[in-house]
């Protein structure tokens, strides 16, 4: 992209003040002074895009551009000495590895991090828009900062993440939150340094959230947390248009890495000494369907995923529509392909899966496990449950109940339906009160605990693989790790283990954890 078509995207606006340069008074003033009627004007003469499902839809998939120039600006490269920065996540592992890269662009700025928001030169929530409670505790804490950006006015306090490319959350900053000095969107981390100086040097609240989102920059920093696991990003985005979610207006269309780009990150974190990846996108099973040069599927990056030395691969999110027979018998090659998959199901009810556009029926879904489980018969499978969504009939509910009987999943995450803005599913009108929904969750998570415990109670006596992860938040004498299939193993052991794979014998099974002993005593420090 170039610098006209970046300015003509750019959602850059500048509210006027009456002095030059941007001093601290200058700052406090602003934050008193505009008016919100001011500054809605002026920001709504940009051309901004609010989420629009039908202009989403129409996107198109040869727009993807590849960029391999990242670099900082010379004049931002040190701005950052002595300074420090601050970036809360909210959300999904996708907002947590955004977090990482901006973490590296200001490290690469000269910026440190700290827990400390005191210590800090620059806070950035990284928001999540996928419900409404995400939305709420996001305002929560812009308000909790306000004090400290008042006593502090030279701290940046920026808003970026999913929550920035909804209209109405920006509106929202714009006449209630003074105080915030930048918002930008999923598309423009990149342009962070350029951000940072606006909202350095300039005199209004700097807003640029890109409603183009068909740009893969791939030379990003990142300051990974942690050296045992890593995210690696395989594709941007969602295509799919389940009508209860805003992902696909959030994050925009879908997009694939090269795999030539995956294979090198990938080799390179396992010759740091990286134990574990796993593979994120919104829908991984739909990678490589936007390329235009070649067949290359899932399946194949994760054909060439299991040929490269590192314990352990894994992947979310699944979609099952998706989800392939190439797929399962790769897969179920096993050695560094673990035996736990996270495939969402949302719903037991054909009824409500049509509703909510999941293109598959619920015959479709148990087929599918069932030729999963065929293929790969130890196979744990965890899953996503949205219950309460509009007009849910208890029959329909009943219908999610027997499904995870019938799956038998060890885990699942589980949510009442929110309603998010700009979605289809949002227009509905809705007969099922609160309380029936809450009492339907209530339901469900006594089912889901009662497969969680039974799986755990099985594997007492026996031996499992743990990489650890470090000590136990509990106890520092504890160390913590996750077994193949993901589930919270703690024992005592020594400190030596720390990043590496052991064998622990466990002893007591919990709802959400196994307690055990290492069998191992000595562990190789390479
Ligand atoms: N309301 C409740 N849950 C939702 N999810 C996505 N959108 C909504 C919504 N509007 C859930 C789905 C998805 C998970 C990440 O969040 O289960 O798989
Ligand atoms: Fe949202 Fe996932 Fe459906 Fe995409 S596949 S629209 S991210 S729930």
């Amino acid at each position: 992209m170039n610098e006209q078509q970046r300015k003509e995207q750019s959602q850059i606006k500048q509210t006027d003040h009456p002095t030059d340069g941007k001093s601290g008074k200058d700052n406090i003033e602003r934050i008193k002074s505009t008016t919100s009627d001011e500054m809605i004007a002026k920001y709504f003469q940009t051309s901004y895009q609010p989420p629009d499902i039908k202009k989403a839809r129409k996107r198109r998939k040869e727009d993807v551009q590849f960029h391999y120039d990242f670099s900082i600006p010379e004049d931002m490269a040190n701005i950052g000495k002595g300074k420090k920065f601050l970036i809360r996540t909210y959300g999904c592992q996708m907002n947590e590895h955004d977090t990482e890269v901006m973490a590296g662009i200001l490290t690469e700025m000269g910026y440190e991090s700290t827990a400390d928001t005191n210590e800090a030169d620059i806070i950035l929530l990284n928001t999540c828009a996928i419900r409404e409670n995400a939305e709420n505790k996001v305002f929560g804490e812009i308000g909790h900062l306000k004090p400290l950006k008042l006593e502090k006015p030279d701290l940046i306090l920026g808003v970026c993440g999913c929550m920035s490319q909804e209209e109405s959350v920006v509106n929202r900053i714009l006449e209630k939150h003074h105080h915030v000095d930048l918002i930008f969107g999923t598309h423009n981390i990149h342009r962070l340094p350029h951000l940072v100086k606006e909202a350095m040097f300039g005199k209004a609240q700097v807003v640029e959230v890109w409603s183009k989102e068909g740009d893969i920059i791939e030379n990003l920093p990142k300051a990974r947390n942690g050296k045992i696991k890593a995210w690696v990003n395989i594709m941007y985005g969602c295509d799919k248009f389940c009508t209860y979610c805003i992902v696909p207006m959030t994050r925009g269309k879908e997009r694939s890495r090269r795999p030539e780009d995956i294979i090198q990150e990938v080799r390179h974190l396992a010759s740091q000494g990286y134990q574990e990846i796993t593979l994120l996108g919104q829908n991984v099973n739909a990678y490589g369907k936007d390329f235009e040069d070649m067949e290359y599927t899932f399946g194949d990056l994760m054909d060439d995923m299991h040929k490269i030395d590192i314990p352990r691969v894994r992947f979310t999110t699944s979609h099952p529509r998706d989800f392939d027979d190439h797929l399962i018998e790769v897969l179920a090659k096993g050695g560094n392909l673990l035996d736990h998959i996270h495939l969402p199901v949302q719903s037991g009810s054909s009824e409500i899966l049509k509703k909510m556009n999941r293109k598959y029926s619920r015959e479709e879904y148990l087929e599918l496990v069932r030729k999963i489980k065929e293929a790969i018969p130890n196979v744990t499978l965890t899953t996503d449950i949205i219950v309460g969504f509009p007009n849910e009939t208890e029959e329909q509910f009943e219908e999610t109940m027997t499904l995870v009987e019938e799956v038998g999943f060890e885990a699942a995450y589980t949510f009442i339906y929110s309603p998010r803005e700009g979605t289809p599913a949002a227009r509905k009108k809705d007969d099922v009160p609160e309380e029936v929904k809450k009492q339907r969750l209530y339901r469900l998570n006594e089912l889901v605990n009662k497969q969680s415990a039974k799986s755990m109670k099985s594997y007492e006596n026996k031996v499992v693989k743990v990489l650890v992860e470090g000590e136990s938040k509990k106890d520092p004498n504890v160390l913590a790790g996750y077994t193949e299939k993901n589930k919270l193993v703690n024992f005592k052991g020594p400190k030596s283990a720390i990043g590496h794979i052991v064998e622990v014998k466990v002893t007591e099974a919990k709802t959400w954890s196994l307690n055990g002993e290492m069998v191992e005593k000595t562990v190789e420090v390479n």
